[in-house]
């Protein structure tokens, strides 16, 4: 199973560029012609958040236009970040009916693939921080102990670690270390992968791995001062593809765009000197 992560597409109304310079819509549109090109389709694709910049019904409705080429192609989970609204997100979506599975929040379990997915709401509506709270935690020892022996994957926007960019940690993840608690107790979980980073990080974390994942869009300027200065850049766009294996998760960066090559390790079936 390969299992495709996209997060971070912060989609405005009308294709108005993020920051007045960021050309979101034209760049996810990139993503998912990349995604569909692929030698071989994904299984699935979860949007770990910030779908849209600001929650409205018109960025939604834009996100659908954007995405549709993969809605008919293959299963879509979408899920919220500190840039979404929940209502305003499964009103849009009206069709996306595991975003109803709890209606206190956007909390669900998609079971129909070889890896589970559990998705985790950190929305805290009106903030860039996230929080877990106990009703959310306990939502998720429960959701996890009732499938101990299937390979899991946890999706939250945020993630539960600092990673040294301290502008970004100083938007913090409330319940991070309780989340840790409950992680250790579910072996079964493979992966913990969340977004709202804009780059590829990767960290131990409560017995198992927790990554964040690039943005087909703009990225967090990697400086890792306490005082970095809060901005991003436009290196190469890029999503994730998880392959599970059978026995593991292995988890790769794609990046979107044109790049030179392909070109042959070799000739006439010697290595080229
Ligand atoms: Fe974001
Ligand atoms: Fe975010």
């Amino acid at each position: 199973m390969i299992l495709c992560q996209i997060s971070d597409t912060h989609i405005k109304a009308e294709r108005r560029k993020a920051y007045g310079i960021v050309d979101t819509s034209a760049m996810l549109e990139r993503c998912v012609q990349h995604v569909l090109a692929r030698p071989q389709r994904p299984d699935a694709v979860i949007f770990t958040g910030d779908l849209v910049d600001w929650g409205r019904h018109e960025e939604y409705a834009l996100l659908r236009e954007l995405i549709q080429p993969l809605l008919e192609a293959l299963p879509v989970y979408l899920m919220p970040g500190n840039h979404d609204d929940r209502q305003v997100l499964r009103d849009a979506f009206g069709e996306h009916t595991y975003l109803r599975q709890w209606e206190a929040f956007v909390q669900y379990a998609i079971d129909e693939h070889p890896v589970r997915l559990v998705a985790l709401d950190t929305l805290i509506p009106g903030s860039g921080s996230g929080e877990l709270c106990a009703q959310r935690l306990q939502w998720l020892d429960r959701t996890l102990g009732a499938q101990p022996d299937k390979p899991t994957v946890v999706a939250l926007h945020h993630p539960p670690f600092a990673t040294g960019i301290g502008h970004m940690d100083r938007l913090t993840l409330a319940g991070s270390q309780a989340l840790a608690q409950v992680i250790a107790r579910h072996p079964q979980v493979e992966r913990v992968i969340a977004g709202h980073l804009h780059r590829p990080i990767t960290v131990r974390f409560a017995g198992t791995v927790a990554s964040t994942c690039p943005s087909p869009a703009h990225q967090v300027a990697l400086d890792l001062a306490p005082d970095a200065a809060d901005n991003y850049v436009l290196e190469p766009p890029g999503y994730q593809l998880h392959w599970w294996s059978g026995q593991q998760l292995v988890s790769h960066t794609a990046y979107v765009g044109e790049y030179e090559g392909p070109y042959p390790f070799r000739m006439g079936g010697q290595l080229i000197d």
